[in-house]
């Protein structure tokens, strides 16, 4: 796919989600949500289309998708661990289950792995508390983590 196919399919497809969802009270995050399962992401392309079917700025779209942590500007990779980070699962040794996987995926939080293969993320509080600490994986949760559950959770993503 060349560049100029890339940009005519996300200003089609998202011209497609405006139109099935615009009519929505407070439509912009719908929109949103819409578009990223649509590329993985939220392109810049899409922006200034959204903004002028919605009556907004191009920098209040921009300033919404940059405030919620959900949107991302950049393609994930295959998989997405997101490991959570929060109280609880902080105080059942988290912080150190967070070297483990950096050091094994050789990234730190917010990036990807060079071959493309897992995204690593933060998360703050997956609602699994009593189970800590917890992580999920592509939208999976695990909980009770040790080293070794983290290790095979780590190595199912990189397949
Ligand atoms: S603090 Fe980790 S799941 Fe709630």
């Amino acid at each position: 796919m060349n560049v100029r196919s890339s940009s005519d399919d996300v200003l089609s497809r998202t011209s497609a989600i405006i139109c099935e969802l615009q009519g929505l009270e407070g439509p912009l995050l719908p929109i949103l949500h819409a578009v990223q399962d649509t590329f993985g992401y939220v392109p810049e392309q899409a922006k200034p289309l959204i903004a002028q079917a919605l009556n907004l700025s191009r920098a209040e779209v921009h300033g919404v998708v940059s405030f919620y942590h959900d949107f991302r500007s950049h393609t994930a990779g295959r998989h997405v661990l997101k490991l959570c980070r929060a109280e609880a699962c902080q105080s059942m040794g988290g912080d150190a289950l967070a070297e483990r996987v950096k050091s094994l995926l050789g990234i730190d939080f917010h990036e990807t792995t060079p071959d493309g293969a897992v995204t690593l993320e933060p998360v703050f509080c997956l609602g699994l508390c009593a189970c800590a600490p917890s992580a999920m994986l592509d939208g999976e949760l695990h909980g009770r983590l040790d080293e070794d559950c983290l290790g095979e959770l780590v190595a199912e993503a990189r397949r």
